[in-house]
Parts: structure tokens; C-alpha cells; sequence
């Protein structure tokens, strides 16, 4: 199969410039298309035809439910049984948005989409390409991140060219993203409130609105019998470059002193190590920055000396994330040396995904 790509200017398209699209999914095929967040890879959520072709394309285990995507709260109301009257609010004030929300699903939407369960996770995106598809078609649209299992999300067109080329028909390419990490993912029930996902909506943005709400983690026993959250997708192996991450977290010198063992560990075995760090003034031996075997990558806001718990340049961090993981595959380095942040604001979703790439985590 011949994968296209349109171009389209997100500030400046025309509803004629996603027909093809639009026609696709009408029939059951499958398009990836820009979020704010990552790019989806998407196809009608009514369809199992076209959700099966998603699982198939990303090599992704059926047991792993997808996100629907809506452009109005009528298309909401077409697709859950229930909108509490607390989750109408959330939903009000947090979409279009990062968010995604957890509902009792309608027999409208097909087991495949949600891998059996009966929630549907649901977000409405704020990017205007994704909602105007959506919107036009009106039908829900079923997507994951429109990457291959197991690789970093999309947040360029040829991310997805790249991991899918010759699977899918057609990819509309709109730049990058300028979230850069995935929706918080939310479960909201029986009276408690968890995050299942960390993402582009902070845990300090929800506490206004659900101030008992707190991150899940399955060994948490905190959780009673009858609230069990299911979070199939945090058994699987995730945003990982071909390269091994090791993740150093703690202060600067900490970080600076564990820079320096690991290099001479490393060098010693030939390897290309790559050191992404997000402090500007790091303090490393010359010899380590002047060895060719050895790659210095800033991850962080270029033109100010805004510090790294900064919330703009901790949004800087997570616009270039994934891309970075991607382009240290790119450039063959074999072992990449992680400077951790700070979990404040979308940090959290950050040291989440770096926690998750990471094959090993040295803490202070
Ligand atoms: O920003 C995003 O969320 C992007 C864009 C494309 O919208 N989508 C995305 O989808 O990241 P995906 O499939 O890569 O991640 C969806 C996550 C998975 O961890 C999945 O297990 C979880 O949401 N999920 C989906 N439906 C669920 C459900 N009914 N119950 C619990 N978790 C669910
Ligand atoms: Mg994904």
C-alpha cells in the first residue's frame, strides 16, 4: 500500500483538503492525523473493520483499549449511557483539551474499541484539524498514538511515516505537536477520582476541580475492593528508543558526579553514549564534551535561562520528548545518560514516560 501524506496548514485549511480523509473513513479505513498531544492513527469507532486495521497497523495487543475522539458533548451523549453531573463540569471547563475521561460505554461502540471493557475512554482534542474531521464526519473517531507498539508517540508527520509506511493510506501532516506527551487519562467513579495516565492536563490543573484525585499505581492498597481501576495498557512496554536509557535522578551534582562514572563505565565498552540533559550550565569534564564518541543533547527552551522546574521550559521538555528518543535511534547511539526532572505540572507526565523508557533508574 502507498502511504500519502497532505500537508495542511493547521491555522489555514479547507474542509475540501480533508475529503480524502473524511472518504477513507467512511470506508472503514484508517487515517493518521494530528492532536494537540501526539498524532492519532484513527478510523470510525463504529467500525470493527477499521478498528481491527488499527490494531493490525500498530502491531498493537488487542487487549489494549483505544481512546474515542468527539467534537461536541452531543456526539458525547451518542456514546456513554451516563454523563455524571461532576464529569459534564470536568469535561466543560478541561476540553477540548489533553484530557481523557473514563464512561460507562453504549452498546454503540463495538467490544474491539474497547478490548471488552465496559468504560470508553473519551476526549474531545483541541488541535483544529482533529476536531474539524470529526466534526464534518460526524462519527467518533477510534485512535491510539499512530505509532508502532512499543515505539515513542508521534509528534511529527514523519514519525508516523516512518513507523508506518506502507500500512496505512494516508497521513495528514499538519507540524509538530506542541504538547508533545499523550492525555492525562482519568477514571472518575464511586466516588473516587485517579489519574491512570499522567499527561497534558497536570494533576495541580484537576485538584481544583477534584481535590481527592491522586495518580494510580497498582500497588497502592489505599484502594478499596469495590473501586478497581483497569489500566491495560500499563503492562506493556513503552516509548522505548532502540537505545538504553538510563534515567539519573537527583540534584545537578548528583547528576554531574553519575554523568561522569557512567561515562567511563560505558566508554570502556565502545558504546556511543548520547547525555540528554535539560540544565543548560551542566558542568562536565572537557574531555567527555570533547569526545566524538559522546553526544551532548539540550533538551529545554534555547533563548532564555529559565531554570528546569520551570513550568515554560517544562513544557518546552515535553513538546521535544518523543522526538528527541526518536532522533538518538537516528543518530545510532547505543546508551543514553537521562537527566530527570522535577514531577511538578506536566513534569509528572514527563518522568513518567521517562521512568517507563528507562531500563535502569539511579536515584540520589
Ligand atoms: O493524547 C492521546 O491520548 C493520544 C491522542 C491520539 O489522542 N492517544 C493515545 O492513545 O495516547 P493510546 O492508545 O496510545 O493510549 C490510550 C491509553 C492506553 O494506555 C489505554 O490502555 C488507555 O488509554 N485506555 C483506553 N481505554 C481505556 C479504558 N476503557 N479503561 C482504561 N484504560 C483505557
Ligand atoms: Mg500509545
Amino acid at each position: 500500500m502507498l502511504t500519502k501524506i497532505i500537508r495542511l496548514d493547521p491555522l489555514n485549511f479547507s474542509l475540501e483538503q480533508l475529503q480524502e480523509a473524511i472518504n477513507l473513513i467512511r470506508k472503514d479505513e484508517i487515517v493518521a492525523f494530528p492532536t494537540e498531544t501526539v498524532y492519532g492513527l484513527g478510523g470510525s469507532a463504529f467500525s470493527e473493520t477499521a478498528v481491527r486495521k488499527i490494531y493490525k497497523a500498530k502491531g498493537r495487543p488487542s487487549d489494549n483499549p483505544m481512546i474515542v475522539h468527539i467534537s461536541d458533548l452531543e456526539m458525547l451523549s451518542s456514546i456513554v449511557n451516563i454523563i455524571p453531573e461532576n464529569i459534564r463540569k470536568l469535561c466543560e471547563r478541561f476540553w477540548p483539551g489533553p484530557l481523557t475521561i473514563l464512561f460507562e460505554k453504549s452498546e454503540k461502540i463495538p467490544d474491539i474499541v474497547t478490548a471488552g471493557l465496559n468504560t470508553v475512554a473519551v476526549r474531545m482534542p483541541s488541535h483544529p484539524i482533529a476536531l474539524a474531521l470529526i466534526k464534518t464526519l460526524r462519527i467518533p473517531i477510534a485512535a491510539p498514538s499512530a505509532n508502532l507498539s512499543t515505539r515513542p508517540s508521534p509528534t511529527e508527520a514523519k514519525h508516523v511515516f516512518n513507523d508506518l509506511q506502507g500500512k496505512i493510506p494516508l497521513i495528514i501532516d499538519s507540524g509538530s505537536c506542541n504538547v508533545g506527551v499523550e492525555s492525562t487519562v482519568i477514571d472518575v467513579h464511586k466516588g473516587y477520582s485517579v489519574i491512570l495516565r499522567p499527561g497534558g492536563v497536570s494533576l495541580e490543573d484537576l485538584k481544583s476541580f477534584l481535590p481527592m484525585i491522586e495518580v494510580f499505581n497498582n500497588k497502592n492498597k489505599e484502594f478499596s475492593n469495590d473501586f478497581k481501576p483497569l489500566t491495560p495498557g500499563l503492562k506493556y512496554r513503552h516509548y522505548s528508543p532502540k537505545a538504553e536509557i538510563i534515567l539519573v535522578e537527583g540534584s545537578k551534582k548528583f547528576l554531574e558526579e553519575k554523568i561522569v562514572s557512567l561515562y567511563f563505565k560505558y566508554r570502556l565498552q565502545k558504546k556511543l553514549i548520547g547525555i540528554l540533559h535539560t540544565h543548560k550550565n551542566i558542568q562536565i569534564p572537557s574531555e567527555i564534551l570533547n569526545d566524538p564518541k559522546c553526544k551532548m543533547i539540550y533538551l529545554g527552551l534555547m533563548d532564555s535561562d529559565i531554570d528546569t522546574n520551570n513550568l515554560i521550559n517544562a513544557n518546552k521538555i515535553a513538546e521535544g520528548l518523543f522526538s528527541t528518543l526518536r532522533a538518538v535511534d537516528n543518530q545510532k547511539i547505543d546508551l543514553v545518560i537521562v537527566e530527570g526532572i522535577s514531577e511538578k505540572e506536566i513534569g509528572l507526565a514527563i518522568m513518567n514516560r521517562l521512568r517507563k523508557a528507562a531500563s535502569k533508574i539511579i536515584k540520589e
